[in-house]
C-alpha cells in the first residue's frame, strides 16, 4: 500500500478510537448525572467506533501494513446538558465525515481502487451516525427545560439494541 495511504488509514484509525473515547466519556458523564438510558446510548457509541477502529485495523493487516497507534487525545469530561452533549456528538460525527471524505478522496489521487470501495462502507456509516445523533438533538430541543421530557428521552435512549424492536 502506498505509504501516504497507510498512514492516513492508521490516523483514521485513532480518529475512531478517539470518537470510543469521546462517547465513553460522555456515557460516564451520563451515569454521574442519573441518566442511564443516554449513558448506555453512549456505551454501545463507542463499542460501534471501536469496531469501526478494528475493520481499518483488519483492512491494513489484510493489505500486508502494519497499524500503529498515537496518542489519544482527552476527552472533555463534563457537559452541561443532555442536549450540549449530543451537539457535541453531532458535530463530531460531522468531522469524522469529513475525515472519511478525505481519505476516499486521497485513496482516489493515488488510484487505489482497494481502499476506496473499503471506504465505501464509512461514508455510509456517516449518514447514519449523523443521523442518529442529530435525531437526539432535535428531540432534545423540543422538549426544552422540561424534566417528564428528559425522562423520556433518557428512558427511550435507554432502549437502543435492546431489541425492542423500536428501531
Ligand atoms: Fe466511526
Ligand atoms: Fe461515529
Amino acid at each position: 500500500m502506498n505509504d501516504k495511504m497507510l498512514k492516513a488509514l492508521n490516523d483514521q484509525i485513532r480518529e475512531e478510537l478517539s470518537s470510543a473515547y469521546l462517547y465513553l466519556a460522555m456515557a460516564a458523564d451520563f451515569e454521574d448525572k442519573n441518566l442511564p438510558g443516554a449513558a448506555a446510548w453512549m456505551s454501545q457509541q463507542a463499542q460501534e467506533e471501536v469496531a469501526h477502529a478494528m475493520k481499518i485495523y483488519g483492512y491494513i493487516n489484510d493489505k500486508g501494513g502494519k497499524a500503529v497507534f498515537d496518542a489519544l487525545p482527552k476527552p472533555q469530561e463534563s457537559w452541561n446538558s443532555m442536549l450540549d452533549a449530543f451537539k457535541a456528538a453531532y458535530k463530531h460525527e460531522q468531522y469524522i465525515t469529513d475525515c472519511i471524505n478525505k481519505l476516499v478522496k486521497q485513496a482516489r489521487e493515488v488510484d487505489d481502487t482497494s481502499t476506496e470501495i473499503f471506504l465505501q462502507w464509512f461514508v455510509t456509516e456517516q449518514v447514519e451516525e449523523e443521523k442518529s445523533t442529530d435525531e437526539v438533538v432535535q428531540k432534545l430541543q423540543m422538549i426544552g427545560d422540561s424534566k417528564n421530557g428528559l425522562f423520556m428521552i433518557d428512558r427511550e435512549l435507554g432502549g437502543r439494541g435492546a431489541g425492542s424492536g423500536s428501531e
